[in-house]
């Protein structure tokens, strides 16, 4: 039972762990935070990899990520500052910025590049790997940009919230995938504000704090930079985010686990490595895309 006045919950989810991620740089050299890596892909089921790219400095950005290849996930790039063009192999172009998104279902095989459309000032963003079902591995690829305007958002007790994909208090995001029914919430929280999001028990979750502080009832307190995996508590309901003592935004990600086999090689995610070795002589060969 819920000790907390006019909560939405019965029981909310505690934090297992924090974990501050790796910097490194991909691309041509952009230099980023890995904040969901592979040795946490299978607790983390479906979610792959979580990048978060924040800089001033244009030297950090400004060669991008040249044509490579993608095969059996969804890349989705969420940029809040800056602008960002693709380009790909199925004949897809757009231009990302500050608060749009990019949806990119690499199917059976895209090749694409990501290029930074600024040679100055603020580049930050996120780019999210979500992994597709044995079933949609090898299907058509598939693309959407949605402009920062079109993301729907609603304000609640304060907080401003962005759902880029699932849906929140009614609210339907951009995006809805039916076997991973991603959650994928941007939220602005003032000081001291408070946030309650259901979320099945089952379904693995997320939270990377990048401005301020969140707190939770056990007293864990998550700083900017740091993400935390939510216990998936038998007989929990959803989360309680309360932010700290200052303006704080983070990203809520969930989802709804795959339970297949995760082999990936670089930008290839598949079942068996059978099926890798298959799509490095595919792009080899010509055939990815
Ligand atoms: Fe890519």
């Amino acid at each position: 039972m819920s000790t907390v006045a006019n909560s939405l919950l019965n029981q909310a989810r505690e934090v297992e762990r924090l974990v501050a991620g790796q910097p490194t740089s991909d691309g041509a050299g952009v230099k980023l935070n890995r904040v969901l890596t592979q040795n946490l892909q299978r607790r983390l089921d479906p979610f792959l990899m979580l990048d978060h790219f924040g800089t001033d400095n244009p030297d950090d950005y400004i060669a991008g990520f040249p044509d490579h290849p993608h095969r059996g996930f969804e890349t989705i790039t969420y940029m809040l500052n800056g602008r960002m063009r693709h380009r790909d192999s199925a004949g897809h172009e757009g231009l990302i910025s500050d608060g749009g998104v990019q949806w990119m279902t690499a199917g059976r095989g895209v090749i694409h590049s990501e290029t930074p459309e600024q040679n100055a000032g603020r580049m930050a963003g996120f780019q999210l790997w979500l992994n597709l079902p044995a079933r949609d591995k090898m299907r058509e690829p598939w693309y959407r940009d949605i402009a920062g305007a079109e993301v729907p958002e609603f304000e609640r007790d304060g907080v401003t919230v962005r759902v880029i994909a699932g849906a929140s208090h009614g609210v339907t995001g951009a995006v809805q995938r039916d076997a991973t029914e991603p959650l994928y919430l941007d939220l602005q929280l003032p000081a001291g504000a408070r946030f309650e999001q259901l979320l099945p028990a089952e379904h693995n979750a997320f939270v990377y704090v990048y401005e301020g502080a969140l707190r939770f009832e056990s007293g864990c307190q998550v700083p900017s930079g740091r993400m935390a995996v939510l216990a998936n508590t038998p007989g929990s309901d959803g989360v309680r985010l309360t932010a700290g003592d200052a303006p704080t935004r983070a990203l809520l990600i969930a989802g709804k686990p795959l339970n297949e086999p995760i082999a990936q090689y670089g930008p290839f995610v598949m079942n068996t490595d059978a099926e890798l070795m298959q799509a490095v002589r595919d792009f080899q060969a010509g055939r990815l895309a």
